[in-house]
């Protein structure tokens, strides 16, 4: 999501700060900062939006200094803004966070009783007052940070300077990534490899728990337990354009391959499994009002859209309410009926979807009350809704989406067991049921991933097709939408999604010998999976060929399909995350082995920002 890089040698360090950080730049980010100690003096530039906002600052009244930290950031807590900004300073120490710090609240409250004032709305400035509290207490800086960091609960990469201490940048992380460059008479630290290419290509990547004392002359290397280790320096031959893939060929790869960390931070925090509960920050729908809504209209394009009709089968499942997805460039143009007793809610993931943003505003004005489902804080959705829900997937640069939709299902889900406890169809013990089948879904994802090499097969026998079909019933009809949008906008293959109970009234008149026709069918729901062998049954009698997704165990539908994928079984609501995911591997494979330009396919745009 955000970047972080550090700097100390010898040389002026706000330059390589910012050239840094613009190596960094392909992640996404809101607003950007630098913090440099000159001595015993500490000098902090920030600025809103484009690097070239901070690079104008910098060289306006370059602060000096061989040593310093610097963050690109993309907003979690807090709308974009120069205060909001890192690096976040308190007395002498200034701090850059990447990850989300789960109890930041509740610190907040204990040093606020302390007296300490706090000048952003990030959850990242409670470490500068944490770190500083520490030093006052007498803590040298690295015995400081980890006094702070064992407050905290939640993720993080974070670096300190202090200017009491200002020949060292003390570095940790936990989950989230942090690599140490080493060089001769200077020593780079950086939360991905891009941003210190151009100075060295050796390279310790940290592990969880691990904090790092970095001079100009050395790194020092301690694990969570405090004691010095040795970790292994690797010489990066990666070209610069490798590095910010992370190594993956294309950005549409790495992000199908960094779901089990996006969903992850989508469910971090949020889950209150002892109260069978869920937390989402800054809710504001009351009781009363949750229980006089009458029926929720989702607002949505594309993929958005998909996950909003898994998310009809969720709400309607655990909260019963009904629940209307609407496609918000049919919307816009009608005369809707709205009632104040209706939620609209906007699912997008960049936020700034013209379509979605105009059907938003109508719902809106038109009395009902506004929630956005979105990745980007601070996006026009999120400034029109009342409440919004940030699905903190991290940027998504790939055209085509893949994490955006996953996180997107993940909390469209918490949603339904929040709106199920407030209106009383779930019990205690029933959300806790869910949430528990939740706090696994990660882990299933890295499972499901392993399926690769058999999805790969399959892209090799079919990647010449002119017309794919996919089917899916119940939870799995959106899955099968989804698989055939994947596939036709990066591969250029025709491909129709359908809820498999249609495929008579029509597309059944397609298959014969040359149709693959992609089938999931987890076991679950029973019903559907009884109906979806039906179909099968069907597409085989016409000589289609049937790829199937199936649960594990299932030796059923694997005797009759032509290919099978098999994946982890999930509960019947959440399955759609997991079966996604090897059609997210098809569609990409498919084009990648077509020779196709997967990252930007032609004619799309990632963010439709006109009609
Ligand atoms: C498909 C895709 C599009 C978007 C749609 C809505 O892979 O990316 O269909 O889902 O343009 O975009 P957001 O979610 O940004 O509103």
């Amino acid at each position: 999501m955000c970047g972080i890089v550090g700097y100390v040698g010898d040389k002026e360090s706000a330059p390589i700060l910012v050239s840094g950080l613009k190596k960094l730049e392909y992640r996404g980010y809101d607003s950007a900062g630098v913090a440099v100690v000159n001595r015993n003096q500490l000098n902090v530039v920030r600025a809103t939006g484009k690097l070239r906002n901070l690079e104008n600052r910098v060289v306006a009244d370059q602060p000096q200094g061989n040593i310093g930290i610097g963050h690109t950031r993309w907003a979690t807590h807090g709308r974009p803004s120069d205060e909001n900004a890192h690096p976040h300073t308190y007395k002498n120490v200034a701090v850059v966070h990447n990850g989300i710090i789960e109890n930041h609240l509740s610190l907040k409250t204990q040093l606020r009783a302390k007296g300490h004032v706090f000048s952003s709305e990030t959850d990242t400035e409670v470490f500068a007052h944490l770190i500083s509290d520490e030093l006052e207490a007498g803590k040298e800086l690295p015995d400081a940070v980890r006094g702070a960091i064992e407050q905290v609960k939640g993720t993080y990469a974070l670096a300190v300077v202090s200017a009491t201490d200002p020949h060292r940048i003390v570095c940790t992380k936990n989950a989230s990534p942090m690599v140490l460059g080493l060089s001769e008479g200077q020593n780079f630290i950086a939360s991905d490899v891009p941003a210190v290419l151009e100075h060295t290509r050796d390279i310790v990547y940290m592990e969880e728990g691990d904090l790092a004392i970095v001079t100009a002359a050395k790194v020092d290397i301690f694990n969570r337990q405090g004691h010095p280790v040795n970790r292994a320096t690797r010489r990066i031959d990666w070209t610069p354009m490798m590095a910010e893939k992370g190594g993956y060929k294309h950005f549409m790869h790495k992000e199908i391959w960094e779901q089990p960390r996006a969903v992850a931070d989508t469910l971090r925090g949020r889950m209150l499994l002892t109260e069978g509960d869920v937390h989402f920050e800054g809710w504001n729908l009351t009781p009363e009002k949750v229980r006089s809504l009458s029926k929720i209209t989702i607002l949505a394009c594309g993929t958005s859209w998909h996950s909003g009709v898994a998310g009809k089968h969720m709400i309607e499942t655990l909260a019963r309410l009904p629940v209307e997805v609407e496609l918000a460039s049919e919307f816009r143009y009608r005369d809707p009926i709205v009632e104040s007793s209706h939620l609209a809610i906007a699912i997008s993931q960049s936020g700034e979807t013209a379509d979605t943003l105009a059907a938003f505003k109508e719902a809106k004005a038109r009395g009902a009350t506004a929630m956005a489902i979105c990745n980007v804080i601070g996006s026009a959705m999120t400034r029109e809704a009342e409440f919004s829900v940030l699905t903190n997937a991290g940027p998504e640069i790939g055209v085509a989406s893949t994490k955006a939709f996953t996180t997107q299902l993940v909390a469209l889900y918490l949603l339904a067991v929040k709106l199920g406890r407030m209106r009383g169809t779930l019990s205690v013990a029933a959300a806790q049921e869910h949430l528990t089948h939740l706090t696994e879904i990660p882990k299933m994802i890295e499972e499901v991933l392993k399926c690769e090499p058999a999805v790969k097969r399959v892209a090799r026998e079919f990647m010449n097709s002119q017309d794919f079909l996919f089917l899916g019933r119940g939870p799995m009809h959106p899955v099968a939408l989804e698989g055939a949008l994947k596939l036709k906008e990066i591969s250029y293959i025709h491909a129709e999604g359908y809820a498999g109970g249609e495929m008579k009234h029509g597309p059944i008149a397609l298959i014969d010998e040359k149709m693959p026709v992609v089938v999931i069918a987890p076991k679950k729901p029973h019903v559907a999976y009884e109906k979806i062998i039906g179909n099968i049954e069907e597409v085989r009698a016409r000589g289609g060929k049937v790829i199937a997704v199936i649960d594990e165990d299932d030796d059923q539908v694997a005797g009759l399909a032509d290919h099978v994928i098999r994946v982890p079984a999930a509960c019947a609501l959440l399955a759609p995350v997991i079966a996604t995911i090897p059609l997210q591997l098809l569609a990409y494979h498919v084009a990648e082995m077509r020779g196709n330009d997967v990252d930007q396919p032609r004619n799309l745009a990632k963010s439709v920002t006109v009609e």
